[in-house]
């Protein structure tokens, strides 16, 4: 198949080139910025394209002949506070796709959401449904929503970011302690992706991805430094502490926690239905996957202390 990708140059992009590649399809990344994401075109069978996403026009030629469409931009933060950012990025962008896709006469559209969008309360999450709404009414469009909750694999910013952080400090102040999430595998999400690409059962669909376990995110931090070896304190922080350092840190550049991650994380991100079942996909837990990315470089840290030392000793 011919894939036209929208959004396709970030974390879970790769892992979803990965799969088409392997699957065998041609596929046509559309990017903002196609020099920093040079590597892409190492992919065989993969076109990287410079852009503007957001013209109609621009989409539909690329789109013209694809078998079907992908859409998966998205980002975490915006630069302002009143949500112009995230409706741009998660509705006005899909907005475009909708309309290129029917000038282009493209009838197939997997697009990826997030988990439990419909019930949120922060920007991101409201945003994210809004998308969902317009692609389900999109006429003579036949569109599988996927629905993840954290996602993690090499390169993910959730358990490499609190790695970083864990190796900071021996106490660790975390807001939203008991915030619920289900983190699954990208190999996973890309598996399901492709699986739904040509299967006309998943036309109209929408799937709740998440992996076979759920935890707060508490745990979670825990686990991740006893992955690493690390003896650290974490003390969750209470609500009003929370949200404090959310408007706090949203203040500092690039927003590492801001007041929109705060309302995110009041909505269970946890799956009322396996999706992964209807594809007879199994997800993989944290255990299986995240100790190597996490404990290799701890590995290799370690070895290169033992070498200064032994340096040293010599
Ligand atoms: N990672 C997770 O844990 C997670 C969990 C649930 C849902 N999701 C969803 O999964 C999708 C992919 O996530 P990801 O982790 O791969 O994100 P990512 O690494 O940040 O990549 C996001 C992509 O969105 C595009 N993008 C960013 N800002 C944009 C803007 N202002 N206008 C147009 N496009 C923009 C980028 O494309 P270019 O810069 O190439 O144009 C990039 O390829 C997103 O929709 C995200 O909301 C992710």
């Amino acid at each position: 198949m011919r894939i036209v990708l929208v959004g396709a140059s970030g974390f879970l992009g790769r892992y979803v080139l990965n799969a088409l590649v392997a699957d065998g399809h041609h596929c046509v990344v559309l990017t903002r910025a196609a020099a920093r994401h040079g590597d892409i075109k190492l992919l065989p069978g993969v076109e990287l394209v410079q852009a503007d996403v957001y013209a109609v026009d621009v989409l539909a030629n690329w789109f013209e002949g694809a078998d079907a469409v992908v859409s998966m931009a998205g980002i975490l933060n915006e630069r302002g506070r009143g949500g112009q950012g995230f409706h741009k990025v998660h509705v006005e962008l899909v907005e475009a796709i909708i309309r290129a896709s029917g000038q282009a006469g493209v009838t197939r559209v997997l697009h990826v959401s997030a988990l439990r969008a419909a019930e949120g309360r922060s920007h991101y999450l409201k945003s994210k449904s809004e998308a969902e709404d317009l692609l389900k009414k999109a006429n003579k469009l036949n569109a599988t929503l996927f629905q993840p909750s954290v996602i993690f694999g090499l390169g993910d910013s959730f358990f490499n970011r609190f790695a970083l952080l864990l190796r900071l400090s021996w106490i660790m102040p975390l807001a939203c302690p008991r915030a619920r999430l289900q983190p699954v595998y990208a190999v996973d999400v890309a598996a399901a992706m492709v699986a739904a690409l040509d299967d006309p059962l998943s036309w109209g669909k929408s799937y709740e991805l998440g992996g076979p376990q759920s935890y707060t995110l508490k745990e979670l931090v825990e686990w991740t430094a006893g992955e690493m070896g690390l003896r650290r304190w974490i003390v969750g922080l209470p609500g009003f502490l929370s949200a404090t350092t959310a408007v706090l840190m949203g203040l500092l550049p690039g927003k590492p926690f801001s007041m929109d991650n705060y309302r995110s994380l009041q909505t269970d991100s946890t799956t009322r239905q396996d999706g992964f079942a209807c594809f007879g996909i199994a997800p993989r837990s944290i255990d299986t996957v995240v100790p190597d990315y996490l404990t290799g470089s701890v590995r290799q840290r370690r070895l290169q202390a033992c070498r200064r030392q032994s340096r040293r000793d010599e």
